[in-house]
């Protein structure tokens, strides 16, 4: 190799490490010194894998045939579960065939750029948007379009603003509804509208559900599928087992979508990784076949959460949180601290008031330039309710409360 060669491939080299892990792991190593911060980064429920879930794992374990491969686009019994949940949930008829099963809803996004996108293709991408959706879409060789939507938009794009945005080159929209990061939620009419839209203009359309159990107020979830049935035949749906079972390190996700779609994924998933680990594909077949109860009471303890936070940060001037109806995220923003004095800093970004706050409040939340502009900050609140109550406490101490 020649000293001009560089050791790691510019795909590669280019890809930042996600923003919200590496929040997680400073905030842990922190907590290893002995320092007692409060983690609101991570986007994981607190609680554990419901029991029936872990004894059908349990049971899979002691069955020989777990310990092969076995198929790459996933056990036929797990494909068939998720074709019903998706007719129950998403409002779509799939065959078991428009199913594969993928390592954790994060691989499903993977795949379903390199499926449709080619090089130079441009991907819409409504924002502040999930932290991996641009290196997804990049690594695919498509072009992140971001189209943003503010606090005041209540962070959800319209039909106008993907118009302003669109090109010949388009080939498709990421929609993630209940967004992660904002928890904004798409109304029925609103999800119609864009739908439409992208059907009008004949791309794909790849629509995140992975949150679609998690929604309050009264709030309900309208899957893109029910709402444009038009779209089927370009639609890819990308879900999981993660956030409505509490099963975030069991790695079971999925994508649905047209035939060729499924099978051309279903291709590069044969190369890439193979099947999904047997015993953990058993596991979300319990979820998908179990009452979906404790994810009510999951639900429940998010909402109250969800309440004490949007109170306790709106309390915080300079601060202003719209109230989150999906997913667990509270996304605040905070341009009105930045260029304040903190304990004799002066934060001019987001980032940097983040790691003002980890440092002298040890509070860990992920910094908005992690999701698209700075001046936002994202807190996760599928925490414990007394680490919340003491986060909050901090948080309003060190930035001072409204007078
Ligand atoms: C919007 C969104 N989609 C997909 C995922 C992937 O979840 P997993 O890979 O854990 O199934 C996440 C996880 O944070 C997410 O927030």
């Amino acid at each position: 190799m020649s000293p001009s060669q560089q050791r790691i491939s510019r795909r590669i080299g280019a890809i930042a490490e996600s923003a919200t892990l590496a929040v997680d792991a400073k905030a842990k190593a922190l907590k290893a010194q002995g320092r007692p911060v409060i983690g609101f980064g991570a986007g994981e429920p607190d609680f554990p894998t419901p029991d029936y879930i872990v004894a059908a794992a349990a049971e899979a374990l002691e069955n020989p045939a777990n310990f092969r491969y076995s198929p790459a686009a996933g056990q036929p019994k797990l494909r068939a579960a998720i074709a019903r949940a998706t007719a129950r949930d998403s409002g779509w008829e799939v065959a078991d065939s428009q199913v594969l099963v993928t390592n954790g809803g994060k691989q499903a996004v993977y795949q379903a750029f390199q499926t449709v996108v080619d090089d130079g293709d441009d991907v819409l991408l409504p924002a502040p948007y999930w932290t991996t959706y641009p290196e997804a879409i990049r690594l695919a060789g498509g072009n992140p379009v971001e189209v943003f939507a503010g606090a005041e938009d209540d962070y959800k794009v319209t039909p106008e603003k993907l118009e302003a945005a669109w090109t010949p080159r388009t080939r498709a929209l990421l929609f993630c509804s209940p967004s992660n990061p904002t928890g904004a939620v798409y109304t029925a009419e609103e999800t119609r509208a864009i739908g439409e839209w992208a059907a009008a203009k004949g791309i794909f359309v790849i629509s995140d559900e992975i949150y679609q159990h998690l929604t309050y107020d009264g709030v309900e979830f309208v899957s893109m599928a029910q709402a444009v049935p038009e779209l089927h035949e370009n639609l890819i749906l990308v879900n999981g087992v993660a956030k409505t079972y509490a099963m975030t390190g069991w790695r079971v996700g999925w994508l649905v979508g047209p035939q060729d779609v499924v099978k051309a994924a279903t291709n590069l998933q044969s190369h890439l990784s193979s099947n999904v680990n047997n015993v953990a594909q058993a596991a979300a077949l319990a979820a998908l076949e179990g009452p979906l109860d404790q994810v009510d009471a999951m639900r429940e303890a998010f909402d109250r959460r969800r309440r004490t936070i949007v109170e306790g940060l709106n309390a915080i001037d300079g601060v202003n949180c719209p109230v989150p109806t999906g997913a667990f995220y509270a996304y605040p923003d905070v341009t009105g601290l930045l260029g304040r004095e903190f304990d004799g800093v002066r934060p001019e970004t987001s980032a940097e008031l983040a790691e003002l706050i980890l440092e002298k409040a040890e509070v860990a939340v992920v910094p908005g330039e992690a999701f698209g502009p700075s001046g936002y900050l994202r807190l996760s609140y599928a925490l414990g309710d007394d680490d919340l109550a003491e986060g909050l406490a901090r948080l309003q101490k060190f930035l001072g409360g409204k007078n």
